[in-house]
């Protein structure tokens, strides 16, 4: 078992990685389990740390545009949208370069990649001469971590270093997109409202085609919580689980059937962007708490609620194979 530590020494955490190690980093979307990209040996940690199946490829992490270059091709209008997004909550899906392994593609010609808007992993990832490959901190299937005591309550013992950035401000993983004959697919919805790329590439985004080999993110049982959970109208809910200790995600409101302190207001003003830093810390606050249910409102289909309402309907037990 190793000792794990939380602090904000980045030149501990550099010297780390530079030995194939892992550290567990700040994004402003989620932490990330973090290894050297170009070294099998490094990203194998990640998998069997995880528990993560090699089938399902990890995020290149740098620091800038021109950086994107070194490990893969932009077309035109994928620069356009890196320049506009990045960075941010914004992942790109790029034909690859020779020297990124196959490992972090999962034999895929495709390779993500994203820019993280995090000071503190900004200014580690300007210190290392390589990309940094990093899936979110969580054991796999799990909800991912929105602060360091998350990673440590899922890797403890696991891993070296975390690397302290606080709360996460997106709290949703990045949106990932690809850009095929001049139509923007997108593979991931997340902490980048799709209203808002499309009102820079003035058209409408195509949904990837599930059918494809799938990505962790869309995996139908992904992103759950141990207790079980249903999305629906609470109303309703509640009188077919009467019986049941339960709790309930709420985007503003509180429902008269349940004692208030048993009620997870994501946010009380009625902010998306609040709901989605909110969402996650709600989710695993409650799986620690004893309920035999947990209730979920559908949200607002707009903005941020599109990846909030993605991310619980995959956490439904209904969906657990
Ligand atoms: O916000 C985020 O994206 C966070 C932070 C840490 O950067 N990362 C994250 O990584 O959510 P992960 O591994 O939990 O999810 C990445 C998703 C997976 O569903 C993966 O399958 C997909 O990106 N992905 C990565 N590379 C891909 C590729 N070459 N082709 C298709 N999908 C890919
Ligand atoms: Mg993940």
């Amino acid at each position: 078992m190793i000792d794990t530590i939380i602090g904000t020494d980045l030149s501990y955490a550099v010297s780390l990685l530079k030995q194939n190690e892992l550290v567990a980093i700040p994004t402003e979307t989620v932490y990330g389990l973090a290894a050297n990209a170009l070294e099998t040996e490094a990203v194998i940690k990640i998998f069997e740390t995880k528990n993560r199946p090699f089938f399902n490829p990890l995020i290149l992490h740098v620091s800038s545009i021109n950086e994107i270059d070194n490990y893969a091709y932009l077309n035109e209008m994928s620069l356009k949208l890196a320049n506009f997004f990045m960075p941010g909550p914004f992942t790109l899906l790029l034909n690859k370069k020779e020297i990124v392994p196959d490992l972090v593609t999962a034999g895929s010609s495709k390779v993500a990649i994203r820019i993280p808007n995090h000071p503190l992993t900004k200014e580690l990832l300007s210190k290392l001469k390589f990309p940094l490959a990093a899936p979110s901190a969580n054991p796999f299937g799990y909800v991912s971590p929105v602060s360091a005591s998350h990673v440590l309550q899922g890797l403890n013992g696991k891993i070296k270093y975390i690397l302290d950035g606080g709360i996460c401000n997106v709290g949703i993983e990045s949106t990932i997109i690809e850009i095929e004959n001049d139509n923007v697919i997108i593979h991931r919805v997340g902490g980048l409202a799709i209203e808002v790329i499309e009102s820079v590439i003035g058209k409408k985004i195509i949904y990837a085609n599930n059918n494809k080999p799938q990505t962790s993110g869309q995996l139908k049982s992904h992103y759950a919580t141990n207790t079980d959970l249903i999305q629906g109208n609470i109303d309703e809910l509640f009188i077919e689980n009467r019986n049941k200790k339960i709790a309930v995600i709420t985007f503003k409101k509180l429902y008269s059937q349940l004692d208030f302190a048993h009620q997870f207001v994501l946010s009380k003003s009625g902010d998306i962007n609040e709901a989605a830093k909110n969402l996650f810390s709600a989710m695993r606050k409650i799986d620690e708490l004893n309920y035999d249910l947990i209730l979920a409102e559908v949200f607002p289909n707009l903005g941020l609620g599109i990846a909030i309402n993605d991310r619980l309907s995959r956490a439904q037990f209904i969906n657990k194979d």
